[in-house]
């Protein structure tokens, strides 16, 4: 994505991370045209996410960075012949706290607040070439987190394929349950419309694998407190996205599994072909001192060139079988 500006002056690092006040840094204290700039860049980036997904609203924009808790990591890209040695804006990925009220492998409502993957896009020419890898990599080591602890607001078919091929997430937890019909006893007599939505299925937005449940510390969880009946838990946070994905396809297997709410999204068309390679991006490490910690040869970031460049192309980056330090005293099942 190219800007009539340049980018490289905005953005000093390969991968940025921004929040609500844009960029952190001296040189964007009272300079307003830089700040005019990211904002652009953000609301193009969003904007072109939201076609891509055939979202008819973006779901990230300047503004709402700015008056959320969010944090969007942008990557630049500037590889010689295929940009005129210009740097261009690659894609960005969005992530952030959401208090979500989630069904467990045994249908118990849960209480979690999960880091969340909100929006993910990386430009049309440029997808299958490594950069969205890069970019969700980058996050993670600078988050420290494994993608299994995290939460996929309304995950696109593409995500989803991207989740099962780099880092083997298949086995969506079922956030579908019939919600037992309930009628408020003063209104037995209304008409079947009205009462309409007390019949609706409980139903998350949010995907989440198997996993997520057995690390208690990382993901905050605690048993919802069931105050109210069941039908009456909200089991969803606000929405990210609020308007109704139109994508309308059906993944195969193992990409979609019957009861999940992606599981019936999508087919690939033109996906089965393999990404075109490229040259491996330099290493780009995480800014914040510390972030690196628990880094090994085993680090997604590194084990993300290996699968990506050849050296174990069919293998995820990450297994769904971690050995979690003290999930047994979690006291979830
Ligand atoms: N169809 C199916 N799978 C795809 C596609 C596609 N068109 N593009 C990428 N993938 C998946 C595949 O598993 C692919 O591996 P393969 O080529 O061997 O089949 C893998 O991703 C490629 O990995 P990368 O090259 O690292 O990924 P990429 O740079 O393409 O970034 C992303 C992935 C961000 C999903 C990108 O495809 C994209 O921007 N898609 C459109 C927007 C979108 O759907 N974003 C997710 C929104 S949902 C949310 O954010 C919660």
């Amino acid at each position: 994505m190219e800007f009539p500006f340049d980018v490289n002056h905005l953005f000093s690092e390969r991968i940025s991370v921004l929040d609500h006040n844009f960029v952190a840094g001296p040189k964007f204290l009272g300079r307003a045209d830089l700040q005019t700039h990211i904002a652009t860049v953000i609301d193009d980036l969003g904007r072109a996410s939201a076609k891509a997904q055939t979202l008819s609203a973006p779901v990230t924009s300047a503004s709402k960075l700015q008056s959320q808790k969010h944090q969007l990591y942008v990557l630049k890209d500037g590889e010689g012949s295929r940009n005129r040695g210009r740097e261009v804006v690659v894609g960005f990925l969005k992530v952030g706290y959401k208090k979500l009220f989630l069904l467990d492998r045994h249908g118990v409502h849960v209480e979690a607040e999960p880091l969340c993957v909100l929006d993910f896009y990386i430009v049309e020419s440029l997808q299958r070439h490594g950069f969205g890898l890069e970019l969700f990599g980058f996050m993670l080591q600078h988050k420290n987190l494994e993608p299994v602890l995290m939460a996929y607001d309304r995950p696109s078919p593409r995500l989803l394929s991207f989740l099962a091929k780099h880092y083997c997430l298949m086995q969506s937890v079922p956030q579908v349950r019939p919600a037992a019909p309930v009628f408020p006893p003063a209104h037995n007599s209304l008409p079947l419309a009205s009462v309409g939505p007390l019949l609706r299925p409980v139903v998350n937005n949010f995907v989440v694998f198997d996993g997520f449940f057995l690390n208690k510390a990382a993901v905050q969880l605690r048993k919802a407190p069931l105050k109210k009946p069941d039908g009456e838990i909200k089991p969803y946070s606000l929405m990210e996205r609020e308007v109704v994905r139109k994508e309308q396809r059906t993944l195969p297997w193992p990409f979609a599994l019957p009861h999940s709410p992606q599981r019936s999204v999508s087919s690939r068309p033109g996906s089965v072909e393999s990404s075109p390679s490229r040259v491996p991006p330099p290493v780009t490490q995480p800014p914040s001192p510390g972030s690196n910690k628990g880094l090994s040869a085993q680090s997604p970031v590194i084990r993300a060139r290996h699968s990506r460049y050849g050296l174990s192309d069919h293998s995820c980056i990450w297994t769904a079988a971690p050995s979690y330090a003290g999930w047994k005293s979690s006291g979830l099942p």
